[in-house]
């Protein structure tokens, strides 16, 4: 499974990168705002880090518009992928824009559904947001395992992006399921790398090294 970070600071995708876990990065207007800097030069930055897709997402709600602001987003670097929402004009852009070779991924996923037409639109990634399904007490992984099999029943290339993740647990059954990718704030890595055995395991042999005699 592919690791993305989700997020747009620059330190804690630095932090990922010297990790050696990260494959690539998405980003969200919510994301980019809490950097208090223009975004174009944002994203060129984190295009400079990551030689993975880097997902930038578009404002406009009607099809041409998303057209527009896509190829103006594209020409930001080859790594840029196109973050489209899930509506009906979002489906007519990614249309479009596939055929011009522009990645996207479609964003704001929420059933099965919105998914199967997703990868008949020819998408090359789908981000099906678990945490907020969570959130209004659905299970959001459920929709991840249904994804899974509708793709695999087809044959579909486009690539699951398990997003809105919250905890380690996601992440986890997000391998358990076969997803592609699990794009993962930067907490939650810190969160699968922390066990209290290995601090604990640590903490005894530096207290058990000093009792070797020196000499
Ligand atoms: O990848 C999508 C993500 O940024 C949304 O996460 O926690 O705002 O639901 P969240």
């Amino acid at each position: 499974m592919e690791i993305f970070i989700d997020t747009a600071n620059i330190k804690e995708i630095k932090e990922a990168i010297a990790l050696g876990l990260i494959d690539g990065v998405t980003t969200n207007p919510t994301l980019i705002a809490r950097e208090n800097r223009p975004a174009k030069d944002l994203l060129k930055e984190i295009c400079s880090l990551v030689s993975g897709p880097v997902s930038a997402e578009v404002i406009s709600l009607d099809a041409s518009g998303m057209v527009t602001e896509a190829r103006q987003l594209a020409k930001i670097a080859k790594n840029i992928v196109i973050k489209i929402p899930l509506v009906k004009e979002g489906l007519k852009a990614v249309k479009i824009l596939s055929s011009e070779g522009i990645k996207t991924n479609v964003t704001l996923c929420f059933s099965v559904s919105q998914a199967l037409l997703t990868a008949k639109a020819g998408a090359d990634y789908i981000s099906p947001f678990v945490g907020r399904l969570d959130d209004i007490s659905e299970v959001g992984m459920d929709l991840i395992k249904d994804i899974r099999t509708i793709y695999q029943n087809y044959g579909f290339k486009t690539k699951i992006i398990v997003a809105s993740v919250r905890n380690p647990l996601h992440v986890v059954s997000a391998a358990l399921m076969a997803a592609d990718v699990a794009t993962i704030p930067f907490a939650v890595i810190e969160q699968l790398i922390k066990h209290p055995l290995t601090d604990i395991g640590i903490q005894r042999f530096l207290e058990d090294y000093k009792k070797i005699p020196q000499k």
